[in-house]
């Protein structure tokens, strides 16, 4: 298969981890004879600093003419201390997800068993989950008519949504919930928004068309609890935009770190690929960022065009990864000598020989990651 695919590191640790990502998509590409053509482009703090504005038209362009867009991360802290800031990086990914009609944002959580320790949350408590979050991701307060009163005293955000934009999430939802463990949870706040009401309505109507999917909602402040209580009861969970990014961060607890949640955004048309962490700028370029989040968002996107045994090795790869403790110092805490760089060659090398078991770990450590 021939796939274009538009690179677009971002800020912070974002290149650093999209570099492995695309290392093991050519990977990939080789063991499978596909033929992947990157093309990188700027987006966030990285844009403004050079063209003053967080998407430049380049970059959009690119994006309206591939086939798929493998996303890092956006941000910067000179931004987040400056509430005055008339221009923000984060301004670039939301125009980006506006523009090519990202509405569903899809984020796999699955505690995995060799890293059931590194969690925060008891073994008990975690062990055996495995939920898919799809959170809206064009609407409701982060895209609502935004206002400061000229005094500047007063500030609001509409959180607005309509008929039609829940019900094409929603049935992403059901759709997704047919292929697993056949049960939805709405999470909103309909004791008190009315937009969550409208939620629950169209959501309510359109459980009929799937019978064999068992719907229930929680308000979103239970749900926050019940991530942490007991995860497991969960399958998929639908939400607006809002609670779909707090309660997924929340989630990536789970997993034993935040660096390894990977997502996919899709549209009628386009379809975006990014890990759920943010830049990071503490730790951008000491090596340390974990890459198996944007690793996994590669998968995804493998997966997206049906790709599926390709995705798969990929996740095999970072399966073994994990369980040989190749991993940065965020999960690891035998040796902080696992560069973000050797996580990926250690996932390219067990592409290129899956079947080889053994390795040497004082290769990896000097760098040399080979299989032997
Ligand atoms: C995410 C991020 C973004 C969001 C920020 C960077 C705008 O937190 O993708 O979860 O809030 O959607
Ligand atoms: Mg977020």
């Amino acid at each position: 298969m021939k796939l274009n695919i538009a690179v677009l590191p971002g800020d912070g640790i974002g290149p650093e981890v999209t570099k492995q990502a695309v290392k093991v998509l050519k990977a990939i590409a080789m063991e499978f004879d596909h033929t992947f053509i990157f093309k990188e482009a700027k987006v966030g703090a990285v844009a403004i600093d050079e063209t003053g504005n967080p998407l430049p038209d380049e970059t959009l362009d690119l994006c309206m003419n591939t086939d798929a867009i493998l996303f890092g991360s956006i941000g910067h802290p000179k931004y987040d201390n400056d509430p005055s800031a008339k221009v923000r990086p984060e301004q670039g990914l939301l125009k980006l997800r506006k523009s090519l009609g990202l509405f569903a944002n899809i984020r796999p959580v699955k505690a995995y068993e060799t890293l059931i320790d590194k969690s925060p949350l008891k073994k008990e408590i975690i062990s055996g989950t495995d939920i898919s979050i799809y959170r809206e991701l064009t609407g409701g307060i982060y895209f609502g008519e935004k206002h400061t009163s000229e005094d500047g005293n007063t500030a609001s955000d509409l959180c607005k949504y309509s008929r039609f934009e829940i019900e094409r999430i929603a049935h992403l939802a059901f759709k997704a919930a047919q292929n697993r463990d056949k049960k939805v949870t709405l999470v909103d706040k309909a004791n008190v928004l009315e937009s969550s009401r409208l939620w629950r309505k169209v959501v309510g109507e359109i459980a009929k068309q799937y019978k064999d999917v068992t719907l229930d909602f929680l308000f979103v402040d239970n749900a926050a609890m019940q991530m942490i209580l007991n995860p497991k009861q969960f399958d998929v969970i639908l939400t607006e935009n809002m609670f779909g990014d707090i309660i997924s961060d929340e989630a990536s607890v789970i997993g034993g770190s935040i660096g390894l949640l990977a997502s996919a955004s899709v549209g009628e048309k386009y379809a975006l690929f990014e890990p759920i962490h943010g830049s990071y700028p503490q730790a951008t370029g000491k090596g340390i960022a974990n890459p198996i989040a944007s690793i996994l968002s590669a998968a995804m996107l493998l997966d997206h065009f049906g790709l599926f045994d390709e995705a798969a090795l990929i996740r095999k790869g970072v399966d073994k990864s994990l369980k040989l403790e190749i991993t940065t110092p965020d999960l690891n805490t035998k040796t902080d000598m696992v560069t973000t760089t050797k996580v990926g060659d250690f996932i390219e090398d067990f592409i290129n020989n899956p079947g080889d078991t053994n390795v040497n770990f004082s290769n990896i450590h000097l760098g040399q990651s080979t299989i032997i």
